[in-house]
């Protein structure tokens, strides 16, 4: 019976358009979800939108339409991320979607009969682009810290989560489970936030109509972030299908960016706790894209397109940049100069110029096919270290780290390639064209295995390369550790030379 694995995106709020920040965690949790797999995982992968709350609602009055009919439309720019960036999510949840509402309304209400949920008044400083309250200390210059935003006073009757019982809980879960928030300084942080002592927060909305009725008290709607962080677990059948449910859960990895941190890691399994329900097994916070130092954002003006980065490096050439040039913790700026250097030395020159190199010299010396002969020399050690550099890596989310490992596999294959000159060796009689011959079948041999393992960064080429190895299939088929093993190319399979797999971008 394979092992479950559960992945998930943070559910984003189609109030506009996608922009490569969204993209970027829905590229780590496929890469993710594409090494998983390799390892005979069952994955579910769960991307979607969160469709509720005043934001949506502002944002539709703004447009003259309904909340319905705007986010019918702008979900669908979300879905449609997924064939633009090669994604396989398994699933895409709508928080609009009856499967969704339902299981809202039975977890509020398990959460409500256990007695988590009180009424009270609450009196606080909200931010509508956040969704979320702050006291006065938290702002900065008197307005929102994420969004620079004014904030409004806000009074109203409402329930409130008792966040504060689950104080003691929740520091003991982190004590005993610290892999359950990552990187070690985001677990500091949220350790932090707990020991300062926790607040009840109201979960309810009086004056929001665009959301999901309390089921006790229907006059009321669910406050948008109890509503959207439930999607983890409505997509996998809480209250419908327990089998599946069970199956899953807890997910394995929610990926959220560090600004919605606290919601996954503070809320999110208290709520699950209050419910009886077992809290995530790890929330992995990553930092944000900068655009010339600054967050993107609507009001900034600086949002980019996923679609016109994708024009241009296409998207195995986007996903690499997001996956390599990015480190998958803190934040990053995000240069067009950067991406077009990166891309020219590791896809165009080491990966592409590699392949062609090494597929020219086999299609002429080998005649067209795989070589038997092998020299079994360094290449076998290095793949074998690419191997394990990229599995430690993966545990870690360390993506930049193990597709590194990746690179310094193709490095070492070119190193082998001038060192050994199969072009000089070729040409030393019958004795020498058998060595070249060695000598090409093991660059042959780690071309399949850096086809293996690039896979789940660069699917289209990996799989491009694969095949023009005589290869059946595609290596995202294929199944690891075996498929790692240093020999799987078989001899005598015919060999395509193909063209550039990276052509180089000019300035
Ligand atoms: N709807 C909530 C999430 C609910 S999850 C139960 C939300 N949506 S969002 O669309 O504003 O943001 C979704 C994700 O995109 C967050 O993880 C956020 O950090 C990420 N990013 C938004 N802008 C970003 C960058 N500039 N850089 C990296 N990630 C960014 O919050």
């Amino acid at each position: 019976m394979p092992r479950p694995f559960y992945v998930t995106t943070p559910i984003y709020y189609p109030n506009d358009a996608p922009h490569i920040g969204h993209a970027y965690t829905s590229v780590a949790a496929d890469a993710l979800a594409r090494w998983r797999r390799m390892w005979g995982d069952d994955v579910v992968f769960l991307t979607g939108t969160d469709e509720h709350g005043t934001k949506i609602q502002r944002a539709a009055e703004a447009q003259g339409v309904t909340p319905i009919e705007l986010v019918d439309r702008t979900s669908a720019q979300f879905r449609a991320l997924t064939p633009l960036l090669d994604l396989t999510n398994t699933d895409f949840i709508r928080t609009t979607e009856p499967r969704h509402e339902q299981a809202v309304q039975r977890f509020l209400q398990a959460v409500y009969d256990a007695g988590s949920i009180e009424l009270g008044t609450y009196e606080g400083l909200y931010c509508v682009a956040c969704e979320a309250y702050y006291t006065e200390d938290e702002l900065v210059d008197g307005r929102c810290p994420v969004h620079g935003t004014p904030v409004e006073l806000v009074t109203e009757e409402n329930y409130f989560f008792a966040l504060s019982r689950f104080e003691q809980r929740l520091l003991e879960h982190y004590e005993s489970h610290p892999e359950a928030v990552q990187p070690t300084t985001r677990r500091n942080e949220v350790l932090g936030f707990i020991r300062q002592g926790l607040t009840d927060f109201s979960m309810s909305r009086k004056s929001v109509t665009w959301g999901i009725p309390l089921p006790w008290d229907p006059s009321q709607t669910c406050y948008v972030w109890f509503d959207a962080l439930f999607n983890y677990c409505s997509a996998i059948g809480y209250g419908s299908d327990p089998e599946r449910f069970d199956r899953y859960w807890p997910v394995d990895y929610h990926l959220v960016g560090k600004d919605i941190l606290r919601f996954h890691a503070v809320y999110w399994p208290a709520m699950l706790m209050a419910a009886g329900l077992e809290p995530p097994q790890c929330v992995f916070a990553h930092g944000w894209l900068l655009v010339g130092g600054e967050k993107m954002s609507k009001t900034r003006m600086n949002q980019i397109a996923p679609a016109d980065l994708v024009a241009d490096f296409g998207v195995d050439g986007f996903r690499y940049h997001f996956l390599r040039d990015q480190r998958f913790g803190p934040d990053g700026d995000i240069s067009y100069e950067a991406m077009v250097t990166r891309y020219n030395a590791d896809l165009a020159n080491n990966f592409g110029n590699l392949a062609n190199r090494v597929l020219n010299m086999a299609v002429r010396y080998c005649g067209g096919v795989v070589p038997e002969a092998r020299d079994d020399g360094p290449l076998a050690a290095a793949a074998e270290r690419a191997f394990t550099g990229l599995t430690a890596e993966m545990e870690k989310l360390d993506f930049a780290g193990g597709f590194g490992a990746v690179w310094d596999l193709i490095r070492d294959v070119n190193a082998h390639l001038e060192e050994r000159q199969p072009w000089t060796l070729e040409k030393q009689g019958d004795a020498g064209a058998a060595a070249a011959a060695a000598v090409l079948g093991d660059c042959l041999e780690a071309l399949r295995i850096v086809a293996l393992l690039a896979s789940p960064v660069i699917p289209r080429a990996a799989a491009e390369l694969w095949h023009r190895l005589g290869l059946p299939g595609d290596p995202a088929e294929a199944r690891l550790p075996g498929a790692a093993e240093w020999g799987g190319l078989p001899a005598g399979a015919p060999l395509e030379k193909g063209e550039p797999l990276f052509p180089r971008i000019e300035t």
